[in-house]
């Protein structure tokens, strides 16, 4: 069993996990709608991601003893100033989620809980591909979407994202 903390903060997580891929798919449906299908591919793929690291947490829980009880998911931002604004706002989010891990790290380190500090060293290692996947993205799209034939070639780059 999870201690009450552990357990109420992981559960928590998983809230903040399915909101990740709430707000990706936002992103997704934005771009879809401005025709840059590469972009949304590429959001789509991460927000399938982000569902997956909610089911890990999931099982993980269900693993430990304890039972997931799922909480309400906010609705995500729907309009974005320009199509490099959904990028620079993922980049902030993940950087945020980064910062979500760490607390729990320290959290299973004050209730001296090593198997959820094991757990947890695959979600710490994922945020620093995160950040990274992000921010290339970003620097991408910043650097060709000054014209419409480089934010083509963006799209086009994008869309080739494999899903992991
Ligand atoms: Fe689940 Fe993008 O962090």
């Amino acid at each position: 069993m999870l201690t009450d903390k552990m357990y109420a903060a992981l559960n928590d997580q998983i809230k903040h996990e399915l909101y990740s891929a709430y707000l990706y798919l936002s992103m997704a449906t934005y771009y879809a709608d401005q025709n840059l299908d590469g972009f949304a591919h590429w959001m789509e793929v991460q927000a399938q991601e982000e569902v997956e690291h909610a089911m890990k947490i999931y099982k993980y829980i269900q693993e430990r003893g304890n039972r997931v009880i799922l909480q309400q998911i906010d609705a995500p931002t729907t309009e974005f100033e320009n199509p490099t604004a959904p990028f620079a706002a993922a980049l902030k989010h993940e950087q945020y989620v980064t910062s979500l891990i760490n607390n729990l790290y320290t959290l299973a380190t004050e209730e001296n809980d090593y198997a959820t500090q094991v757990f947890l060293q695959w979600f710490v290692t994922e945020q620093v591909e995160e950040e990274d996947n992000v921010g290339k993205a970003l620097h991408l799209v910043e650097q060709l979407s000054g014209a419409p034939a480089g934010l083509i070639l963006a799209d086009k780059q994008l869309g080739k994202r494999e899903e992991e």
